[in-house]
């Protein structure tokens, strides 16, 4: 069972998504579990203020750590094993590899900074930092979907594949490329290729592996 701890101030941003289609099977089948954290119930004053302005000047709030702290450590109180993921556009580019690397039994907390950053001590309780491409987001949570969906469709069963040769054909389709067609066979014109309704599964293979976008 994967587990993901999102902690955010923006919940009903993340929900829908989480309970739609690919992520909402995989709750059902029991392979994933997402919890939410609202960063608000950690904040200081009769204002719950999870943010101040940054020392030296500058534009913007940042996320102060009492809050931060506070919250994952409510979360790692019952599970101290839980890893804690930070999206920010300075991590480690997201790819593939990393979604594949990710994609165990595991629990991890991901939490979405707002406003314009966060405090730089927050970094001591992160063990990942993950950048999501050189752009900059309003906040953690497309990342945090991001991040999730690419991992949760990883793990053995969530797209149906019920043997392990069916999970390696949809692990190997990740570097697939290939240009693929469905009915109607001929639209407007454009028709699908012959060989693709030859039956001839050797032939096919070698059309794919041709006409694959990979080097
Ligand atoms: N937060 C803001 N921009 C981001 C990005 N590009 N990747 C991950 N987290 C972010």
């Amino acid at each position: 069972m994967i587990k993901f701890t999102i902690i955010t101030l923006f919940q009903e941003a993340l929900e829908p998504y989480l309970k739609t289609s690919m992520m909402w099977k995989a709750v059902d089948k029991g392979l994933a579990e997402f919890d939410f954290v609202n960063l608000r119930d950690f904040g200081l004053g009769p204002h719950k203020s999870v943010d101040d302005t940054p020392y030296g000047g500058g534009d913007g709030m940042l996320l102060r750590c009492e809050p931060v702290f506070a919250a994952i450590e409510s979360v790692k109180a019952k599970d101290p094993d839980a890893k804690v993921i930070l999206p920010t556009p300075v991590g480690e580019i997201w790819d593939q590899e990393k979604a594949k690397s990710f994609a165990k039994d595991a629990h991890y907390i991901i939490l979405c900074p707002h406003y314009e950053g966060y405090d730089e001590r927050i970094l001591s309780i992160v063990d990942y930092k993950v950048s999501l491409g050189k752009y900059v987001l309003t906040g953690g949570e497309l990342p945090a979907l991001i991040i999730i969906d690419s991992v949760v469709r990883l793990i053995p069963g969530v797209l149906g594949g019920e043997t392990s040769a069916l999970v390696e054909s949809f692990s190997d389709g990740d570097n697939l490329e290939y240009p693929q067609y469905t009915k109607p066979y001929d639209f407007r014109g454009m028709k699908v290729p012959d060989i693709l309704l030859s039956g001839n599964h050797g032939e096919i293979a070698k059309w794919r592996e041709e006409h694959s976008g990979k080097a």
